[in-house]
């Protein structure tokens, strides 16, 4: 499995730099290319092409543009009561410019399992949620604060991010603090409970691995999980067969071997000589 180290997630920022000034207190923003390609439009399009199998959690933002959730699972299971969507609905959907959400996507990317493992050393059990928009000023969430600490990796497109000055249980988010534009390869981290609010500027992806943070972790007595030692996550196989091939001698071997290839001794021209004729 990639092994994916918290100086790589944070870099150029200096890891500990991060835990004494910016964790829990203050927003950071990491502009660079590292993590450009975690989730592209193209693995979007993978994904939803699977639809309605293996998508349980899939949600609809404003579906019926009264600010109501469509979450497929709910649907299936009767929890809510809105009908089911057929791909070409869903689709249509997605192109007049709602925002779907993929949520508990941890296993789509071995990426997503190498970061979560190597921040859930430092915090609780990380859920992956990736949110896209195919269009400017798709409905995303009002100004509000989640319960976690969250990374949002930004891989597609524009977003205009604004940070307020107050954290729950405030009633009140108070002044902006911040405002900026996340474009693709830029982290963002947000501290649990602290004020906040996206807006698509243009079609976009953003990733959301957010963590809730450890019992009682407190600088001074900072607790780090030695790394494979951590509440159960199952491990990112890989499933592609390591040896398709045999040489001669019966060895294993990952080229195809000569008489296979064109020209080898199994090599027959006939279906080419008979298209000549
Ligand atoms: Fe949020």
């Amino acid at each position: 499995m990639d092994n994916i180290t918290i100086k790589q997630i944070l870099d150029p920022v200096d890891p500990k730099r991060f835990w004494l000034h910016y964790w829990g207190k203050k927003h950071l923003v990491i502009r660079r290319n590292v993590f450009k390609t975690l989730f592209k439009w193209n693995d979007f399009s993978n994904v939803m092409n699977n639809y309605p199998d293996n998508l349980n959690h899939l949600q609809v933002l404003d579906y019926d543009s009264k600010g109501t959730t469509w979450c497929l699972n709910k649907v299936k299971t009767g929890k809510v009561k809105l009908p089911m969507l057929s791909k070409e609905k869903l689709f249509k959907m997605w192109t007049s410019g709602k925002t779907f959400v993929l949520p508990s996507a941890e296993y789509t990317k071995e990426k997503f399992v190498a970061i979560c493992d190597e921040l859930e050393r430092y915090f609780s059990r990380g859920t992956v949620n990736i949110y896209c928009s195919s269009k400017k000023d798709a409905v995303g969430f009002p100004a509000h604060s989640d319960q976690t600490e969250n990374f949002l990796f930004h891989t597609e497109g524009k977003v205009k991010w604004t940070i307020y000055e107050n954290s729950a249980p405030n009633r009140e988010h108070g002044k902006v603090v911040d405002e900026f534009i996340l474009e693709p390869g830029d982290l963002l981290y947000i501290p649990q409970y602290m004020y906040h609010k996206a807006e698509s500027l243009t079609p976009r992806i953003s990733i959301s691995i957010h963590f809730a943070n450890k019992k009682n972790q407190s600088l001074k007595k900072f607790a780090i999980t030695a790394k494979g030692k951590g509440m159960y996550r199952p491990r990112w196989n890989n499933w592609i067969p390591e040896n398709l091939h045999f040489n001669k001698k019966g060895h294993k071997t990952n080229e195809v071997p000569k008489r296979f290839r064109m020209g080898g001794s199994n090599w027959k021209k006939t279906y080419f000589n008979n298209l000549k004729k």
